[in-house]
């Protein structure tokens, strides 16, 4: 369940919208009216799951909370001379990736979380935020974004949890045999590089993550 949570994009305008009235933040561009949503989920095979906010990007740094100033700057110039301008600008404007490496490692942007299974019904969601390399400018602001987003005391996972919570009690009914998970097979396709995509607000990714998990385990 909590990967699915992890790489769902249908929650955000809903269980998270307090957390993004209050703040500023790049998730912003998933609330609201659906049709000027421009994020998208791609399905990669294997169970590996993505969504990718850039589409719905417009400026640098979005992706860390607008960062600017001296120490963006020479950022930014170490960037161009390593990778050059067009690459750099690339990776300033999409930002790190949002994906479920299958089954349990979650690349969440400026955080990384494993989720530990420890029973059927409980596992732990271990997290960490990233630091880059060469750019300790960011140290503060990259820990300052994991604590308000991750852990019991932030301000984006205890939303999540308490869903979590009331979906576990939910899958202990005897009368629903069946969990839908149909949103946007509608407008599913796959794109040039054999990668189903669809509305960052479809299940694509659930259906992605089970079908492979039901793959792999009628396999063992
Ligand atoms: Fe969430």
């Amino acid at each position: 369940m909590l990967p699915e949570n992890d790489s769902d994009g249908y929650h955000l305008g809903f269980v998270h919208l307090a957390l993004f009235k209050t703040i500023r933040t790049q998730y912003r561009r998933v609330v609201g009216d659906e049709k000027t949503i421009r994020a998208v989920v791609r399905d990669w095979g294997h169970g590996h799951i993505e969504i990718d906010w850039s589409p719905g990007y417009e400026g640098p740094f979005e992706w860390l909370g607008g960062a600017s100033g001296s120490g963006v700057d020479d950022y930014v110039a170490a960037l161009e001379r390593r990778d050059g301008a067009e690459a750099a600008r690339r990776r300033i404007v999409e930002g790190p990736a949002h994906a479920l490496i299958f089954p349990n490692l979650f690349l969440g942007e400026t955080n990384v979380a494993i989720v530990q299974p420890v029973s059927v019904e409980e596992c732990v969601h271990w997290h960490t935020p990233i630091f880059l390399k060469g750019a300790p400018q960011f140290n503060s602001r990259l820990l300052r974004m994991s604590e308000a987003g991750m852990g019991p005391a932030s301000f984006l996972m205890p939303d999540d949890l308490i869903v979590a919570r009331r979906n576990q009690a939910g899958l202990q009914a005897s009368l629903a045999e069946w969990i839908e998970l149909s949103r946007g097979l509608n407008r599913e396709y796959v794109d040039a590089e054999g990668r189903g995509v669809s509305h960052v607000t479809d299940e694509t990714t659930n259906r992605a993550l089970w079908r492979h998990y039901r793959q792999v385990m009628v396999e063992a």
